[in-house]
């Protein structure tokens, strides 16, 4: 399983990247704005310092005006994939866009359905938002899982990526049901690395260390 960054702060990505651990970093408008820098410098930062897929967002609303963002994006670095927001002009996108060889995301899928056709336009992933079905009392992992099953049945290439991921159990059950990638935010993987009974374990090692002679 591979685990991207959701995050377009370039501090927390450094500090990630020397885990060894991740392989992506997703952005999107919201997380971008929350930087206060310009998005083709974050962008490019970011990409020379994760060696994997990073996805920046269109912000255009009819296709002809994604196509044309996706084909600046895309020339930042080669790593670039185009996010996509699914809608009937970003399935139009997504269409071109493979004909020209970019590589798309399709975000903000909530259905199942909305999976099926982004595969079928030509999408590289599809990003189902768990954290915001959850919010809403529908289960997030529910539609993954059916992503996931429905992708199988046709060996459909297109990779899922777990997106508004909220806590570890998101991750962990993302992993259960075979999502091929989950987009974590930083916080959350430092959730993942904690566990008590690691820090009193240390902590006791370290005190009967003390009691060994001539150490
Ligand atoms: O990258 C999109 C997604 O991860 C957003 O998460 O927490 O704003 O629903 P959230």
């Amino acid at each position: 399983m591979k685990l991207f960054l959701d995050t377009a702060n370039v501090g927390q990505i450094r500090e990630a990247s020397k885990l060894g651990v991740i392989d992506g970093v997703t952005t999107n408008p919201s997380l971008i704005a929350k930087e206060g820098r310009d998005f083709k410098d974050v962008v490019k930062e970011i990409c020379s310092i994760v060696d994997g897929p990073i996805s920046a967002e269109t912000v255009a609303e009819d296709s002809e005006g994604m196509f044309k963002e996706a084909i600046e994006l895309s020339k930042i670095h080669k790593n670039i994939v185009v996010k996509i927001p699914m809608t009937a002009e970003g399935l139009k996108a997504v269409s071109r866009c493979r004909g020209a060889g970019i590589r798309t995301n399709v975000t903000l899928i909530f259905h199942p359905n909305q999976a099926l056709l982004a595969a079928k336009a030509g999408a590289s992933y599809v990003s189902p938002f768990v954290g915001r079905l959850d919010d809403v009392t529908e289960y997030g992992m529910d539609v993954v899982r059916r992503i996931v099953d429905i992708y199988d049945n046709y060996g459909i290439m297109t990779e899922v990526i777990v997106a508004s991921v909220r806590n570890p159990l998101h991750v962990l059950e993302a992993a259960e049901c075979g999502a091929h990638i989950a987009t974590i935010p930083y916080s959350v993987l430092q959730q993942m690395i904690k566990h008590p009974l690691t820090d009193i374990g240390i902590q006791k090692f370290l005190d009967d260390w003390k009691k060994v002679p001539g150490r």
